[in-house]
């Protein structure tokens, strides 16, 4: 059995515009380190946290809920000590706690020597969104866990579809530097919805999976639509509306809220369109007086990943 590993767990972009709670893509360039090391009594400890200010009190860290859960799942006596490295924030809207949450699930069971199934790794991972935002949420855990773009069929039974990821697709995160809480963001949201706006809603969903696997990207272009959510938190985050149509008129096939927010991403097709609308987005922010960071990146097919 191994001693210790070393992973990267992907930021995340959660609902894709019309996929609230449905779906989820993970990203190549961004993300956390995590070193698990096997202890010989059954400790579980966090040593060390880099890059967010996060508690190492194991019992107020979802990491901790989620080794917890699987170490009493498999009945195993041992515990470890565990190092993390954020490579991004929290309440990005860019999956700052799935990447924990989801790493940690891959990273134990890893050195369990996989005994779990990937959907079950998904249901540890959301026992730890739970823990950060009060709902067990699989858009996030899922892309990090299976990587790609993932949909969310069903949640009971989970049941997650991989889905093709064209190969030209190209993603541009701008993140401000304001944070929201998921489960603030959850909070605005209506309980329920006209028929009109979910046959909307549905019928985009329907289309973007349709693009992706055909690669039709004006089709899925014309998809990426969100009346439901988008409405309602765009309020949350400064320049919203201003960024997205700047990133729609320099040519990227649609915008829209990373998760939760404040992330902005818009999708593009190649990376010299996705270029220009990385500078077009950043240029704009830039002037708003509003600290931020900006980033393009390919979907990653892997998700999280063994380093060493
Ligand atoms: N689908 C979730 C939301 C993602 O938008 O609230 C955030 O974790």
């Amino acid at each position: 059995m191994k001693q210790r590993i070393h992973i990267f767990a992907p930021a995340t972009v959660a609902n894709v515009s019309c996929g609230f709670d449905a779906l989820g893509l993970a990203l190549d360039s961004k993300g956390d380190e995590m070193i698990f090391t096997k202890r010989d009594d059954s400790k579980l400890i966090i040593n060390t946290i880099e890059g967010a200010d996060l508690p190492l009190d194991i019992d107020k860290n979802l990491v901790g809920t989620v080794s917890k859960a699987m170490l009493r799942a498999s009945n195993l006596n041992f515990g470890f000590d565990i190092e993390i490295y954020k490579g991004f924030k929290p309440g990005s809207g860019l999956g700052s706690s799935a990447a924990s949450a989801a790493g940690t699930a891959f990273a134990i069971n890893e050195l369990l020597g996989n005994p779990f199934t990937k959907t079950e790794l998904v249901k540890f991972a959301m026992l730890g969104e739970e823990a950060a935002c009060g709902s067990q949420i699989a858009d996030n855990v899922s892309a990090v866990i299976y990587g790609g773009f993932v949909l969310i069929r069903s949640y009971n039974p989970l049941e997650i579809v991989s889905l093709p990821v064209p190969n030209d697709l190209y993603i541009t995160a701008l993140h401000p530097q304001i944070e929201i809480k998921t489960e603030d963001a959850r909070n605005v949201l209506p309980k329920e919805i006209p028929l009109k706006k979910a046959i909307t809603q549905w019928s985009n969903v329907g289309g973007l999976i349709s693009g992706l696997y055909t690669s039709d990207y004006g089709l899925i272009s014309r998809s990426l639509q969100d009346v439901v959510v988008e409405p309602v938190r765009k309020s949350l985050i400064p320049h919203f509306d201003s960024v997205k149509k700047v990133a729609v008129q320099s040519g990227a096939l649609g915008a829209g809220i990373s998760g939760a927010g404040p992330t902005i991403f818009a999708l593009s097709k190649g990376s010299v369109i996705a270029d220009k609308v990385m500078k077009e987005m950043e240029s704009l922010y830039a002037k708003t007086g509003i600290d931020f960071n900006i980033f393009n990146s390919k979907i990653s097919p892997q998700g999280v990943k063994i380093i060493d």
